[in-house]
């Protein structure tokens, strides 16, 4: 493992990696960073300074890049999203518990975000792990969740407080995932419903759905389940939009804060028939 060092964040996701350069990483290195991402959900790396070239090389060896159809685009590398908050900005961009694109078909597969401005105190990142909280309902109600299916949708981002601007052909059609999938590497089942794009479970309606969603969304992100990232500059972090959920903390209300995200096309997935 060369001169690397893993520190887990917390007992059940985040890792932080000390000695690598994703500007000039090896393939060896790239490879040691994939089976950190999936065994820990998120992998932080203090001191990168990225290139925008250098991201878009990471984000390759993961697989291609999904451009994200909602966000804004860095200039002049369309792959890149800005993630962006002005200082009269109210609400942030992820300022509630979400997973990148869920509402896609194949959801992204990971998420890497490259710390460009920060404000001078606030804006972190928390993470809850989706495979801790899956091991921690009760056999029952994972019984049960393991036989439904969720719809996702994009629609919420109709109404954008935090300086999208939707055009209508971005939208598409509402898709099913299970409750509880199998992460495709890891193997680990993991509950797969969010409050941002998750609308209703299939064959139930909304107002049946929402009081166990909304349970669901409390319980999958108790304190026990998360890490905490506290931003510096240029550290980057990477994560696994099927293990972990993420909430981008709003708290630094006139000031800007900049970041540059790429996120990398996933598969379908698959439901879990059994957790032994
Ligand atoms: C996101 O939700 O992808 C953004 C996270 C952040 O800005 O910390």
């Amino acid at each position: 493992m060369g001169n690397w060092s893993i520190e887990k964040m917390t007992g059940h996701c985040g890792a932080r990696l000390r000695g690598v350069s994703l500007q000039n990483a090896s393939q060896s290195d790239l490879i040691q960073l994939r089976e950190a991402l999936f065994s820990h959900g998120v992998v932080v790396l203090p001191e990168q300074h990225l290139s925008p070239e250098a991201h878009i090389a990471v984000a390759e060896f993961f697989g291609d890049i999904d451009v994200n159809r909602f966000f804004t685009p860095v200039p002049d590398y369309p792959m890149i999203a800005e993630v962006r908050t002005s200082p009269s900005q109210k609400a942030v961009i992820g300022g509630t518990w979400h997973t990148d694109h869920s509402y896609d078909p194949a959801p992204a597969m990971c998420s890497i975000l490259s710390a460009r401005q920060l404000p001078p105190y606030g804006g972190d990142t928390h993470f809850a792990s989706m495979a801790a909280a899956c091991r921690a309902l009760s056999p029952g109600l994972r019984q049960m969740l393991m036989g439904l299916r969720a719809w996702h949708s994009d629609s919420s981002f109709a109404d954008s407080k935090v300086g999208l601007d939707a055009k209508t052909e971005a939208f598409r059609d509402p898709v099913l995932h299970p409750a509880i999938i199998r992460h495709p590497e890891a193997g680990e089942p993991c509950v797969y419903v969010n409050g941002d794009f998750t609308t209703h479970f299939e064959g139930w309606s909304r107002e049946e759905s929402a009081p166990l969603l909304t349970y669901l969304y409390a319980f999958v992100t108790q304190p026990i389940f998360t890490a905490r990232v506290v931003w510096e500059p240029g550290m980057v972090a990477i994560w696994d939009n099927r293990l972990v959920q993420h909430y981008a903390t709003g708290d630094y209300s006139g000031h800007a804060r900049l970041m540059h995200r790429i996120t990398v096309k996933g598969c379908p997935l698959e439901g879990v028939t059994t957790t032994g």
